[in-house]
């Protein structure tokens, strides 16, 4: 096993022999993992038709790095520590040895049922420790996954698997998420008639909700996996064959299946969460994310995995059934690395402190943030209550799209500035540009957040439309990747990120397309038109805010009418995108060529009605005053 990085220096040298020497660098790297066949070549890259390669003819699968490569020396040690909704339910350990033969299991019921190396298959399914098997299943037999974060409504769910012809589901009755219960078989079901593609759908009972099995499509997961060998020869991929597909928003209306790689995504994986968490042998690890997101992946399950290390899952919310829930779970499992969202941090800091003390924290060693900017008040919550001002925390920047962590500390290794995601690791060259372009060398600047050398963990295509990829990330600053951020850089050359600079909220750590959001109101029949923007809110970063127009005439109440404009949201997207606010106006700010003026709304939504900019090029200049003058419901 590779040794990490240990002091400052080294981390300033490493730092430099990657820009100088990236082939070595990540030679040195990837050398550490099994391979069947070792690659020809360490990289190759063209940005301009947004093609990079890593590790190229290499041979290996990821699950043999993740599992196999550790059961002669950790057979016996814990891998995955399931903790469930319920806390009077019992939690469950499964050591490496226990996973690698759960994970071959269920590869061969799915090479049963007939999926094969490429093929795309859908997990909707709660946290459930299955759900990080049959991810790591697919995974061995070659199949993509395609892991739809279980909050999504039926639309979405069909729209996903439609998108990259999923030809296999796998779900459960139901999913425990605090108090709730959710169906997701149902859900299923309502996508599936849109889904013609589907030829399987596996079932497993997490809750024992009465499901309707569809005679030929639908069956019972331990039907399927339980009396399967626990024995399966990994397929053999190249480095450059998919691993993964996951959704996520951009600024226009239909979210796109970031595309990930084998050999390249492993290699950084591994290499980013050692090193930024500094794990050590025997430290436990839990990361409370949902494995239908990113950091699910790359941080509960490849990363820490593939270390070796002890990864928590948490089926829970960190509310039920009270505000000590993460504490009570840091305490019992002897956390040691903890990584979790500004969202949450901000919602239990709106607890007492009782709800802290009450519990032993004393294991924590390092505090993570992800999935948006921490604010400084969080942070230093988080710094003062929690790691009782002894732990670093780790505000780490990243995307969907890096499949990784690309900017942050190292845990106890780099000086931290509370707000600032600090450095880039090794590896990566970060840049940031002017509108125009021009990349901005010196410190204390600020523009927009490039990357401008390929890394092995970035995205390799957007499914099915590569020239997507190209024109969102390769084409606004050519010769670069173009990360949707905008930052400033301090003196130090430390990097603040600021948040989004094209139309994609951020809410809870969650993206959305602002577009996506328009898209399901406007399919309200009394709905004209309408335009979301992102405004600053205090737990959950930002909020919704819906500007509606509605037909003339149209006279049923306010309230049932936001109601309505409401279940079309959670109809389209689901319930994590609901609007908070909407407002009934009757025009938008518009320019001449009919573009909405978001910048003016912007400022509206945060009751800013004076100093709203340059209004010169609206093609109305009235309409403000009418919008002022809109209705707005707060759901
Ligand atoms: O705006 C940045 C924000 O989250 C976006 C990426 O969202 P997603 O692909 O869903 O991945 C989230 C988890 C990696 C980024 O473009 N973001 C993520 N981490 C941070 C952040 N903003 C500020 N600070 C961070 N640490």
């Amino acid at each position: 096993m590779l040794r990490k990085i240990d002091s400052f220096e080294q981390y300033k040298t490493e730092y430099k022999t990657s820009v100088e020497n990236p082939e070595k660098f990540w030679e040195e790297k990837a050398e550490q993992f099994e391979w069947h066949r070792k690659w020809a070549n360490v990289v190759s890259c063209n940005f301009n038709e947004a093609e990079t390669r890593w590790f190229e003819n290499g041979k290996l699968n990821i699950t043999e790095n993740a599992l196999d490569r550790h059961l002669t020396t950790q057979a016996n040690k814990p891998a995955i520590i399931w903790e469930p909704n319920n806390p009077s339910d019992q939690h469950k350990t499964f050591t490496y040895k226990e996973v690698h033969s759960e994970v071959c299991k269920i590869a061969n019921g799915l090479r049963n049922l007939g999926v094969k190396k490429g093929d795309r298959v859908c997990l909707y399914m709660p946290m459930v420790p299955e759900l990080a098997f049959a991810t790591l299943a697919c995974a061995r037999i070659g199949a993509i996954h395609s892991v739809v974060f279980a909050g999504f409504s039926a639309k979405a769910l069909a729209d996903r698997i439609n998108d990259c012809s999923c030809k296999i589901i796998l779900t459960a009755d139901g999913a425990f998420r605090g108090s709730k219960t959710i169906e997701l078989k149902k859900i299923v079901d309502t996508a599936l008639n849109h889904c013609e593609v589907v030829e399987r759908t596996v079932v497993l009972n997490r809750c024992g909700i009465p499901v309707q099995l569809k005679e030929g499509r639908d069956l019972w997961w331990e039907q399927i996996f339980d009396n399967q060998s626990a024995e399966f020869t990994a397929e053999s991929m190249d480095s450059e064959d998919p691993l993964f597909i996951l959704y996520t928003s951009g600024s226009t209306g239909k979210p796109k299946g970031v595309q990930h790689s084998s050999g390249g995504y492993m290699v950084y994986a591994e290499y980013s969460f050692r090193n930024v968490f500094q794990y050590e042998e025997d430290d436990i690890y839990w990361c409370t994310a949902d494995i239908g997101w990113i950091t699910g992946h790359s941080y509960i399950i490849y990363g820490p995995l593939l270390a070796g290390a002890t990864t928590v899952m948490f089926e829970g919310v960190p509310t039920f059934p009270n505000a000590g829930r993460f504490w009570e779970i840091c305490e019992k499992h002897k956390i040691n690395l903890f990584y979790t969202a500004p969202t949450a941090i901000r919602a239990l800091q709106a607890y007492s402190t009782d709800f802290v003390n009450r519990h032993n924290l004393s294991s924590l060693k390092v505090l993570g943030s992800v999935g948006e900017p921490i604010n400084e008040e969080a942070w230093h919550w988080y710094h003062k209550n929690i790691g009782k001002e002894k732990c670093p925390i780790v505000d780490t920047w990243w995307q969907t799209e890096t499949g990784g962590i690309l900017i942050s500390p190292l845990a106890g290794i780099t000086p931290l500035k509370p707000g600032y995601a600090s450095l880039p690791l090794p590896g990566i060259q970060p840049v940031i540009v002017d509108s125009l372009g021009n990349e901005l060398t010196e410190n204390e600047v600020e523009g927009n957040l490039c990357i401008k050398r390929p890394w092995p963990s970035m995205l390799r295509s957007t499914w099915g439309d590569h020239e997507r990829c190209k024109s969102t990330y390769f084409k606004t600053y050519p010769g670069m990747y173009f990360t949707g951020d905008g930052c400033n850089r301090d003196i130090n050359g430390y990097y603040r990120i600021t948040g989004r600079v094209d139309d994609v909220i951020n809410v809870s750590g969650h993206r959305f397309g602002t577009a996506e959001i328009e898209n399901a109101i406007n399919e309200h029949p009394d709905v004209i038109e309408s335009a979301v923007i992102g405004f600053p809110h205090d737990i959950k970063g930002q909020g919704i805010y819906a500007f509606v127009i509605t037909q003339p005439g149209e006279t049923g109440s306010n309230d049932l009418f936001s109601k309505e404009i409401i279940e079309k949201v959670v109809e389209f997207i689901g319930p994590i995108a609901k609007p908070d606010k909407i407002q009934f106006v009757s025009g938008l700010p518009k320019t001449r060529s009919g573009k909405i003026m978001r910048r003016i709304l912007r400022k509206l939504a945060k009751g800013n009605h004076h100093d709203l900019g340059d209004t010169s090029t609206l093609l109305d200049p009235n309409v403000i005053d009418s919008i002022k003058l809109g209705i707005l419901i707060e759901a």
